[in-house]
């Protein structure tokens, strides 16, 4: 039996996301149910496309929606400046109007790049998720974060705009190798870590079942995130009011693993494992929490298959690149520290005290 989970952001109409098997079949009847949109635009990957989207436009036209699709190459290169124009001369070719729908059909760069162009086309026309990764079900899918990447950085460019429904199919699921599960499941636990007892003592109970793809585990997994995620997005959509940053936690040390090894060595949700990993050290440090919680997150970390990564690097080199990234304000690194599970703070420890914390983690690893 699928999951609902309804997203009630203030100023918004609430949205429903529903999760569980085989939910592709009715997503026209349901998108039909919700909105008389007389055409709809797909955008889908070489990797997903060729498994589910004949199945989502049959349902699609099924439900009377007149159905163009655009299959981009799958990875992060299409999360581009380039690509977002041609999908909006693709739009104004398929003489889609404001009353038109774009529904996103893959992972997260299908998802933030379908939001983006159909946040911005005719100035936002509706979009509708349809997550095919765990990864994008558990975050990027909620919350109406879209964009697209510049030279200079990940995410740059983009916007806040919700979805109309997002549709979690967990079928799609089968197909993820072991490396993009673990990664999904980097997220997972990062949501553990922050929401509180109740998710991480769940999780550590569930590990081993999550990272077996246990079929009802995972489901209440996907629920549990999305259902902690909406309540975050909803205190603080634009990440403005100092709630929505929790969602950032490991992310810090994590984008400047990926950026330094070269983006695509670790998944994302390797980088931000090996974050939070990091930043319960820094939070022993500077925080005053205690050994036991980041002890026990590592060990829901290696049961969950994201063992500690391989990666070291100058401390400076690590510090000069997270200070580079776009969540720094007045030249100060903010840090979300977790000193035990839900108990989360947004700090900004000085230059030397994260240095100094780099300089130990990067010996611990040569160790
Ligand atoms: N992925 C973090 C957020 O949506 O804020």
């Amino acid at each position: 039996m699928a999951i609902k989970v309804v997203v009630n952001i203030p100023g918004h109409a609430p949205y429903d996301v529903r999760i569980g098997n085989g939910q592709l079949e009715g997503l026209g009847t349901k998108l039909r149910a919700i909105s008389s949109a007389p055409a709809a635009f797909v955008l889908t990957d070489s990797n997903v496309g060729p498994r589910y989207l004949e199945a989502v436009r049959r349902s699609l036209k099924n439900a009377g929606f007149r159905t163009t699709a655009v299959t981009i190459p799958a990875g992060e290169e299409s999360k581009s400046v380039a690509c977002a124009g041609e999908l909006w001369h693709a739009m104004a070719d398929a003489k889609l109007g404001r009353d038109a729908l774009v529904v996103a059909l893959g992972g997260g760069v299908v998802g933030d790049l379908a939001g983006f162009v159909a946040s911005t086309y005719m100035r936002g026309v509706p979009f509708v998720q349809v997550p095919t990764t765990l990864l994008s079900m558990v975050d990027s899918s909620v919350g109406g974060k879209t964009g697209i990447n510049l030279d200079a950085g990940k995410n740059l460019v983009g916007t806040f705009c919700q979805p109309l429904y997002v549709c979690a199919s967990t079928d799609t699921l089968d197909t993820l190798d072991a490396r993009e599960w673990a990664c999904g499941c980097g997220e997972v636990a990062k949501s553990a870590a922050i929401e509180g007892d109740d998710f991480f003592f769940w999780l550590m109970e569930h590990a081993e079942a999550m990272a077996a793809r246990d079929a009802a585990v995972v489901q209440e997994a996907i629920a549990r995130c999305v259902t902690f995620k909406a309540d975050v997005v909803a205190r603080d959509e634009h990440e403005s009011a100092g709630v929505r940053e929790c969602l950032n936690y490991g992310h810090t040390y994590g984008h400047a693993v990926e950026k330094i090894a070269g983006y695509g060595v670790y998944s994302h949700g390797h980088a931000v494992a090996e974050g939070m990993r990091f930043a319960a050290r820094l939070a022993v440090a500077y925080a005053g929490a205690s050994e036991e919680f980041a002890q026990a997150q590592d060990e829901l970390l290696d049961v969950l298959g994201l063992q500690p990564l391989d990666f070291a690097a100058s401390p400076q080199e690590v510090l000069d690149c997270m200070k580079g990234d776009k969540k720094v304000r007045g030249g100060k690194l903010r840090y979300v520290l977790v000193r035990d599970a839900g108990d989360w703070s947004v700090e900004t420890p000085d230059d030397g005290a994260v240095l100094e914390q780099l300089e130990a983690w990067m010996a611990s690893k040569r160790a």
